[in-house]
């Protein structure tokens, strides 16, 4: 496990042979009413560009907290952690918020479409963002990469599970993120269609390059990446790079 130096700004390199991700004694509390919870407990992470990790663990063992700190979307309360040559444990949430449209991409179990936009729409937003005057071209461009050209115009509500995470897909990879995180993404899918959504995730990030970080219960799942992570409270158990 290599252990970069972390210098003083927000901003580090990105050059050849600088991981992707990197994370060092990643630690992760939160308070509640009966004290403080150690969530993450001293993670060391090091992620090739490129690479494919699948991330296992029981429920609860702090992978979707992991997640929620490589995305931007929660602050680590200990230890370092850079992605993509940011250092997201001191950039604010505006800095936070750029960070994650100009480089991730994400995907949940439960969809996260916007209800009240059509399919387009929703793979559009994230464009639209960014000021791109081509953003509904791109989002329909998208959509029919992942099946859904006969699906543009249709509300969330009035679509399957698997077109919702499918337009999700679009959405997490329009922009050309370098990080994909997917957090149990088949996890609300019958086993079939769940398969072709991977099929297709696989298939995007094999076409863009994309990092992924898949956090899933399933082992075949999981030995689609080329490496594995196991978490247990808190804290990596094994690691396949290593
Ligand atoms: N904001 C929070 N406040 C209190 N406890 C939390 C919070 N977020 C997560 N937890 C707890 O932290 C642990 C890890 O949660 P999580 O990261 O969701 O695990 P996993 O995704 O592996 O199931 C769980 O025990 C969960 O209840
Ligand atoms: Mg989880």
């Amino acid at each position: 496990m290599d252990t970069l130096p972390h210098p003083a700004p927000t901003t580090l390199g990105t050059g050849a042979g600088t991981p992707l991700i990197a994370a060092t004694g990643l630690a992760f509390q939160v308070r509640s009413q009966a004290g403080e919870i150690n969530i993450l407990r001293g993670v060391d992470l090091s992620v090739a560009s490129g690479e494919a990790v699948g991330i296992v663990g029981p429920s609860g063992s702090g992978k979707t907290s992991l997640l929620m700190l490589l995305a931007g979307l929660d602050r680590p309360t200990g230890g370092t952690l850079s992605v993509a040559g940011h250092n997201l444990a001191r950039m604010d949430e505006d800095a936070l918020a750029r960070f994650r449209r100009d480089h991730v991409g994400i995907v949940f179990q439960a969809f996260h479409l916007v209800p009240t936009m059509t399919a387009i729409e929703n793979v559009a937003v994230p464009l639209e963002f960014a000021g791109r005057a081509d953003a509904f071209e791109k989002a329909e461009e998208a959509l029919v990469s992942v099946g859904l050209s006969h699906r543009l115009t249709h509300y969330p509500g009035q679509l399957s599970g698997g077109e919702q995470q499918r337009v999700a897909l679009a959405r997490a990879f329009v922009a050309g993120p370098r990080l994909l995180l997917a957090d149990e993404p088949t996890g609300n899918l019958d086993r079939t269609t769940g398969q072709h959504v991977m099929d297709l995730l696989f298939g995007l990030r094999e076409r863009f390059g994309t990092t992924l970080l898949l956090i899933t219960h399933d082992p075949l799942l999981a030995e689609r990446c080329e490496r594995q992570v196991r978490i247990e409270d808190g804290r990596i158990v094994s690691d396949g790079a290593r």
